[in-house]
């Protein structure tokens, strides 16, 4: 199964509960939730209060992906009965095994980001433990940038070792995902689409969740 995961990096912030209206009633099914920290990566975004504010406004679920510093310490804001994902970056963490199980221990699903120039067999060791991997196809702290080419590499070389090792984690592509790159990304074994620019850019966004859809869902 495909799934699209607007990011609400990309909406209009004055109107935040109509924006995840319109995607909603367009069809997507994920919220995806860019936490930045001016650490991690060279830009802020919003706290956990932001999500919490969508919190019953919305039926989604929230894909939460940390790009922040010492995960560790600011997950457990991020649960709410509607939070699915909890997703913090291989880069970011010293103990990535503990920190998976800390995610777990909170009752909900834990994932892993890499950056675009970090390998996937560096995963090798905790694939068995994630719900998710995100494959970052631009470098992390901004919406609107340029789908990084290689990024579709690492996720059909994820897809080969899922089905070689019987795994069952779900592949998030993350960055520079429109139209024009959908097919691909979905016939390459993703389970998750996440699209930021490309949908709270368009001009109707219900329209643009709905193409999509008509995209990754006949794959
Ligand atoms: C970048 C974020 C992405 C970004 C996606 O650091 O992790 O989720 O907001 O936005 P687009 O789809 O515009 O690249
Ligand atoms: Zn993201």
């Amino acid at each position: 199964m495909v799934r699209l995961a607007p990011s609400i990096l990309s909406a209009d912030f004055s109107q935040l509960g109509q924006q995840v209206a319109e995607i909603e009633k367009g069809g997507a099914e994920v919220i995806h939730v860019d936490v930045m920290d001016g650490h991690f990566v060279p830009n802020i975004s919003y706290g956990a209060t932001v999500m919490k504010s969508l919190c019953g406004k919305t039926k989604l679920p929230f894909d939460v992906h940390l790009m922040i510093e010492n995960p560790d310490l600011y997950a457990k804001d991020f649960v709410t009965p509607q939070t699915e994902y909890i997703t913090v970056h291989q880069e970011a963490c010293v103990h990535l095994h503990r920190s998976i199980q800390n995610i777990k221990a909170l009752g909900v699903k834990a994932g892993v980001a890499l950056n675009p120039a970090t390998p996937v067999n560096t995963l090798s060791c905790i694939l068995e433990d994630v719900d998710m991997v995100l494959i970052m196809s631009v470098n992390p702290g901004f919406g609107g940038q340029k789908f990084i080419p290689c990024a579709l590499d690492k996720i059909r070389e994820l897809d080969a070792i899922r089905a070689e090792r019987g795994l069952s984690f779900e592949i998030e592509v993350d960055g520079g995902a429109d139209l024009s790159n959908a097919k691909a990304l979905a016939a390459a074994g993703v389970n998750l689409v996440v699209a930021g620019s490309a949908v709270f850019k368009a001009d109707d966004i219900p329209e643009r969740c709905r193409e999509f859809n008509e995209i990754i869902k006949n794959v």
